[in-house]
């Protein structure tokens, strides 16, 4: 698979998946993992998802990019929380403020973990535009080297600010809700429809949301959320070029309309 700054470009989603269900936790990165993702996204409020997260990864913690979120308005709280995530994960490869709660609060504990060496790199998420004007103030700051938002045909706030914000500043791009949450696999378009997208390798419609966001080169990964390793597979095979330019990206958003 691609791979470009935090990885795979392919990564897997755990939001509303597995929870703490860790047989299925497994089933879902062993498939995953075979088709080459790495990135795995958690966080606090995925109802378990960390722990079993964690389990799944035993024997090969080494090859995965944790990428798992702090969500606490204490920093004693937080903090609390970050030891456990060490438990699970020895390491957290990207730490990200959830939701921009407390951000301000969080950020010097958080750098000093990573001069400490049990953070990789610091991270802002939100799933609102409305939040979008303090993400880029937190990005101003200088202290954050991912971002995650949504990005997907239905929704493209991020294009207008936050994009070139993170191009400018160097910040990497986590992509969530590629698919909408699932919204835009309802209807999906037909075989016929998607004719013209099979000589770039697109064998569905799932693969050619992913590959809109991922023609996006200011966009490092996406991760698709699934309970389903059949589908982890088909989501990782979206992640090799050749990538859409401008006519293929239109008619994927025309057919997403
Ligand atoms: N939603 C948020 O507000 C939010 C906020 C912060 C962070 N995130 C992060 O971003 C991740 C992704 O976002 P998301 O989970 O909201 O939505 P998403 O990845 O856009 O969509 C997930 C939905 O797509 C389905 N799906 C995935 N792959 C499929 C395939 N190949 N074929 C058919 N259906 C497929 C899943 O069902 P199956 O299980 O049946 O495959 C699930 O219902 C989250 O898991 C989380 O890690 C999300």
């Amino acid at each position: 698979m691609k791979a470009r700054r935090l990885g795979p470009v392919v990564g897997l989603g755990t939001w509303n998946t597995f929870g703490g269900n860790t047989g299925l936790a497994r089933e879902v990165v062993d498939e995953a993992f075979a088709y080459g993702t790495r990135l795995v996204d958690s966080s606090p409020m995925y109802g378990g998802a960390e722990a079993s997260l964690g389990s799944a990864l035993s024997g090969r913690r080494e090859q995965a990019i944790v990428a798992t979120k702090i969500w606490s308005g204490s920093v004693a709280a937080g903090q609390e929380h970050f030891r456990r995530q060490v438990e699970w994960f020895g390491r957290i490869e990207v730490e990200q403020v959830h939701n921009l709660v407390s951000w301000r609060e969080h950020l010097p504990w958080l750098e000093e973990e990573r001069a400490a060496g049990r953070i990789g790199q610091l991270g802002v998420t939100h799933y609102e535009a409305s939040a979008f004007g303090e993400l880029e103030t937190a990005l101003r700051t200088g202290r954050f080297q991912t971002l995650q938002v949504p990005l997907n045909p239905l929704e493209r706030e991020c294009e207008e600010r936050l994009l070139p914000l993170a191009s400018e500043l160097g910040v990497a791009v986590i992509v969530m809700r590629p698919l909408a949450e699932g919204a835009l696999l309802r209807r999906p378009p037909s075989a016929e429809q998607l004719k013209p997208l099979r000589e770039l390798g697109v064998t569905s419609w799932t693969q050619a949301l992913l590959k809109w966001a991922l023609s996006d080169a200011r966009v490092d990964v996406v991760i698709p959320a699934t309970r389903d390793p059949e589908h982890a597979r088909a989501n990782a095979a979206a992640g090799e070029p050749p990538w859409f330019g401008p006519d293929e990206r239109r008619l994927v958003e025309r057919l997403a309309g």
